[in-house]
């Protein structure tokens, strides 16, 4: 009998309409267009404005396109989960606030933690969900306001990051196609190069943790250039091997964005050309956990039934990984 598999269905992607450009970042701290986009391939961002916005609002945008696309009713879910760095709360989780707003009446949600690799984390976990035969319907949504906590005064990140959600629906799939391999690695030592130390149990929000600064990400950017390179392309490579494919067999390389220069060193060890990698970090920079779907929701209408893509994530913890897909149906 074929195995059971978890195939993504339908993709739909959500940016909110606010651009902020390099130019604009230019009048805000001391950078220029040059060195952002020889340094990150980033052009632009998305920026989510209004009073009372948040990432389960992202999220909502991304999965309501996605409902409609596929043509089915919130209440036909069973599980949604939220990859997300940036919740809208500490509890309760933000994908139980997106369940709400949505109407997903019969799902169990919650929220995954695996920073920029959150999103790739989940669909491997929702995909032995569905390998199981338990459950028919998962969401995966990638949702993250980074705006909430860049400090627009601290040149080193604020012109990476930007806010965006994408969402995925996986089913089960008895023809071969879906996810067919993942691997997922940690390192906690990484733990001091990319963090956000304030307004958890180890430093709840004080006058002090203000003060500090403490309530925006911090990151030694070249430390985790170094490890985000090697971490992403050593386990592109990984999965490659053991699934005895080579570079011609891939359709298409869909990377975490990032950083265009770690994007080049994957592609290139994987042997895959740059004909074959999704990329938009120019027009939504690092969306966090929106990145991959982003890039799927973009070149739906590029992928073919069969085509083998290699998902690869980085990110804090550290955190990172890849996952082996064969797309599962045309969109012509
Ligand atoms: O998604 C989660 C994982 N995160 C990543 O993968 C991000 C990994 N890191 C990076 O992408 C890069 O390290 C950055 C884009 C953050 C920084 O690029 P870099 O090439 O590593 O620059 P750097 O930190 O080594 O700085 C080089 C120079 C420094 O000046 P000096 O000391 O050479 O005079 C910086 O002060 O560039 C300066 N600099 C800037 N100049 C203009 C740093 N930021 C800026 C800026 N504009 N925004």
């Amino acid at each position: 009998m074929t195995k059971l598999r978890a195939a993504i269905t339908s993709v739909h992607g959500y940016v909110p309409e606010y651009v902020l450009s390099n130019q604009e970042l230019e009048t805000m701290v001391d950078t220029n267009d040059e060195w952002i986009t020889t340094r990150t391939g980033i052009k632009e961002r998305r920026i989510l404005k209004g009073e009372g916005l948040a990432s389960s609002d992202l999220g909502v945008g991304a999965i309501e396109g996605l409902l409609h696309k596929r043509g089915i009713a919130a209440e036909e879910i069973d599980c949604i989960i939220c990859a997300t760095a940036t919740p809208d709360m500490m509890f309760p989780s933000t994908a139980c606030i997106i369940a709400d707003k949505i109407g997903a009446k019969n799902a169990f949600a919650y929220d995954l933690m695996a920073a920029c690799s959150g999103f790739l984390f989940s669909i491997a976990t929702a995909s032995k969900y569905i390998e199981t035969g338990d459950y028919k319907k998962i969401i995966v949504v990638g949702a993250d306001k980074m705006s909430s906590i860049v400090d627009y005064t601290d040149r080193q990140t604020c012109i990476i990051f930007g806010d965006g959600a994408g969402a995925v629906l996986l089913e089960p799939n008895k023809d071969g196609l879906g996810v067919q391999d993942s691997i997922m690695k940690s390192n906690g030592e990484g733990r001091h190069f990319l963090r956000m130390t304030g307004g958890g149990s180890y430093r709840p929000a004080s006058k002090e943790t203000i003060k500090n600064k403490e309530h925006f990400i911090h990151q030694e950017g070249q430390t985790v250039f170094k490890f985000a390179v090697k971490g992403m392309a050593d386990v592109s490579g990984e999965i490659m091997e053991r699934n005895n494919l080579k570079g011609e067999d891939i359709a298409w390389l869909v990377p975490h964005q990032a950083n265009k220069r770690i994007i080049d060193a994957t592609a290139n060890r994987m042997g895959v050309g740059m004909d074959k990698v999704m990329l938009n970090i120019q027009r939504y920079g690092n969306t966090t956990n929106g990145t991959i779907p982003l890039c799927l929701w973009e070149w739906e209408n590029q992928l073919n039934k069969g085509d083998n893509l290699i998902l690869a994530a980085f990110g804090g913890g550290f955190t990172w990984g890849s996952i082996y897909l064969k797309w599962a149906y045309d969109n012509k």
